[in-house]
């Protein structure tokens, strides 16, 4: 028998004519014509550096042999330097999403919770959940608390059983981004408590300013690095996690892939990282002239606003509550017309009713589609 978990469950709807939500992605992910903006994915990525060494990896067949097992001292040391963690241990993995696990099975006891905003990245929760007594999803979704977890509501909800704090900066679904004020005073909570403040930094490129809770808290953090997103390598699943020597030790007696991380995604993260300077910000600031364009679409409808702009990642939530119109529908709707876009219960089985969740590292033509489509499905679902 199998254990329910009790909280965070990503909610999988199955639509429609499908058997499961795997078979549901499978086709839209066969759909070329599919305008991808329901993951957050980057597609703007034109000059070919990373795709390059990858194709060398292939042709010196270099892939007969497995990789070091903790990842290639080169990508490591990049990785250090582009987050100015020099003196800090690192560990390579298959993407941010294995460091999540590997962290919350290496922190937690049975009698721990974890505190996590809600909205928020729920796969993360549902991992909390594998380890803790507990996951406490603090409520975020309102404007007096900036749109993100904030010290005060952090110190208001954490009690004596807390191990682990998410920070997921800048926050998916909701692009809210922390001030280095509130860094360091998240830094100063974890160290007086002897918690564990985990930094999912997947979207730091993406905002205007960002700080690392590492330089304020070297032993009580734990940063999530992912090569999903700026650096637009979804698929070749490869990310890392980074913290303090007796961290990482830990987490590398527990570790299931003891035989390393792909090395056609390794060579290609190691060009990502050398290359970044040339194409950073080509990607940036065209998501954020995108994110410009869907807003001025956005504030010709009544009843339907942006829930945080500007956004400091590639998404963002658009709140239809007043429209009457159901989120499921609205996503339903829009793939319908070849637009792939989350509806809020995603990322918040509380809120999710209330909000569309929308990426943009697409190019602009692709967002003008989606700014005509979505006009036509706010009329055509509010007649209904
Ligand atoms: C906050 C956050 N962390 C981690 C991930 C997953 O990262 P990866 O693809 O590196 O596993 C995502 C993906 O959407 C995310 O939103």
């Amino acid at each position: 028998m199998f254990k329910e978990k009790k909280y965070g469950r990503t909610v999988k709807n199955i639509p429609n004519g499908f058997d499961s939500a795997n078979d549901f992605f499978e086709h839209l992910f066969n759909n070329k014509d599919m305008i991808w903006m329901g993951q957050n994915t980057n597609h703007l990525h034109k000059k070919d550096y990373i795709y390059n060494e990858m194709v060398e990896c292939l042709r010196s067949r270099q892939y007969s042999k497995y990789p070091p097992s903790e990842g290639f001292s080169k990508l490591k040391n990049l990785i250090l330097d582009d987050l100015n963690l020099k003196d800090s241990d690192i560990l390579i993995s298959s993407g941010g999403t294995d460091s999540l696990y590997l962290a919350m099975n290496v922190i937690l006891e049975p009698h721990h919770n974890v505190v996590t905003p809600d909205p928020g990245y729920l796969i993360i929760d549902n991992f909390a959940s594998r380890f803790a007594n507990e996951v406490i999803q603090i409520p975020i979704y309102n404007s007096e608390c900036g749109y993100k977890l904030t010290p005060k509501l952090l110190k208001e909800n954490m009690n004596e059983n807390t191990k682990i704090i998410v920070l997921i900066d800048p926050l998916n679904p909701l692009g809210t981004a922390y001030t280095s004020k509130e860094i360091e005073e998240f830094a100063k909570i974890a160290t007086h408590n002897d918690i564990y403040l985990i930094h999912d930094v997947t979207y730091k490129d993406f905002a205007r300013e960002h700080y690392s809770i590492a330089k304020y808290a070297p032993s009580n953090s734990i940063t999530i690095y992912s090569f999903s997103k700026i650096f637009g390598m979804a698929g070749l699943r490869i990310g890392a996690m980074v913290s303090n020597h007796e961290v990482i030790s830990a987490v590398k007696s527990i570790i299931i892939n003891d035989l390393g991380t792909n090395i056609i995604a390794q060579a290609g993260a190691i060009a990502g990282l050398k290359s970044k300077d040339k194409w950073l910000d080509y990607i940036v600031n065209t998501t954020r002239n995108n994110q410009k364009l869907i807003k001025s679409m956005i504030d010709t409808i009544d009843d339907v606003f942006i829930v945080n702009y500007p956004s400091d990642g590639n998404m963002l939530a658009i709140d239809i509550e007043k429209t009457g119109i159901n989120s499921e529908e609205l996503a339903e709707y829009l793939l319908d017309k070849n637009i792939f876009t989350r509806s809020g219960n995603y990322t918040s089985s509380r809120f999710g009713d209330k909000y569309l969740r929308i990426s943009f590292s697409i190019p602009e033509e692709e967002v003008i589609i989606f700014n005509q489509e979505f006009l036509k499905a706010i009329k055509a679902l509010k007649n209904k």
